[in-house]
């Protein structure tokens, strides 16, 4: 069936009434191929990543990533894809401010990308507001934000003591407040994730933030098994038991519509008061 099955061009609106509705399921995606696959298998909204400087160029973290890279991906993402909402990251320090923020904006958005994501709240908030009011859609992200890797410290869980939560959960409302229509939690608790979809307004898409979320997004090569070094707690491989990539993705749907994915061991807890 799927190939052959003519979906609804997934848009920002439709994405967006879909809060505490049917959940959201997202993939990362990078090359024309595995984009056409995966729009093909029905997935509502696929991330041109920056995780590309470590999944596809080897690299240790993403912050090498440039705006050209993005620009060449979502060329290549947008060019398969014919439903799913395509969403862009802009690489680091490629938002440092509003008038730099709409400039890398305006290439990935000539290159195809229905909407930017960006990392982080505080400084940024004006960035989102400048974005959306020059009417470019935001994805916000916060929690274990990979561009914050030095100053994280490590890819670490964000929010597992009551104080960062709190802080946590006021940069939701910030990023909503500022403009943001969909907002990407990684690797925090899941009665955090949970407490944060609760309270905005927006779509939640969590990466290891428990099940509570309104949608959910994992990278391509950890759902294939393709994972270098240690698999993080939060991946499950589908391609496990399946017969091909096509039906390894529609699993990776199913199971995150049908609330089977993540389970609970795929989450983190807060630390004890
Ligand atoms: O770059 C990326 O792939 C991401 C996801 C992990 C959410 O930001």
């Amino acid at each position: 069936m799927y190939g052959t099955e003519r979906r609804i061009k997934q848009t920002v609106p439709l994405l967006r009434a879909r809060k505490g509705g049917t959940k959201l399921a997202a993939l990362t995606a990078y090359d024309h191929g595995f984009a056409a696959l995966m729009d093909q298998a029905g997935i509502d909204a696929l991330l041109v990543g920056d995780s590309l400087g470590m999944v596809v160029q080897g690299q240790r973290s993403t912050l090498a990533v440039s705006i050209e890279d993005m620009v060449y991906h979502t060329r290549a993402v947008t060019s398969g894809v014919q439903s799913a909402l395509v969403i862009t990251d802009l690489p680091f320090l490629s938002y440092a401010d509003g008038p730099t923020a709409l400039a890398s904006a305006r290439r990935v958005v000539a290159a195809g990308a229905e909407m930017v994501k960006l990392e982080g709240a505080g400084v940024t908030l004006d960035v989102i507001k400048a974005l959306s009011d020059r009417d470019v859609p935001v994805c916000a992200h916060l929690g274990l934000t990979p561009q914050s890797v030095h100053k994280l410290g490590g890819f670490k869980v964000q929010g597992r003591k009551q104080a960062a939560a709190e802080r946590l959960l006021q940069d939701a409302r910030a990023v909503e407040q500022a403009g943001a229509e969909l907002l990407v939690l990684e690797c925090v608790p899941s009665t955090l994730a949970a407490r944060i979809t609760a309270e905005v307004s927006i779509p939640t898409i969590g990466i290891g933030a428990g099940a509570q979320t309104d949608g959910q997004i994992l990278v391509l090569h950890d759902v294939l098994g393709v994972t270098a070094g240690r698999r993080p707690r939060f991946v499950r491989n589908f391609l496990e038991g399946q017969i091909s990539i096509e039906a390894a993705v529609q699993a990776y749907i199913a199971a995150v519509r049908d609330g089977s994915f993540p389970g609970k061991e795929h989450g983190y807890e807060m630390d004890p008061a």
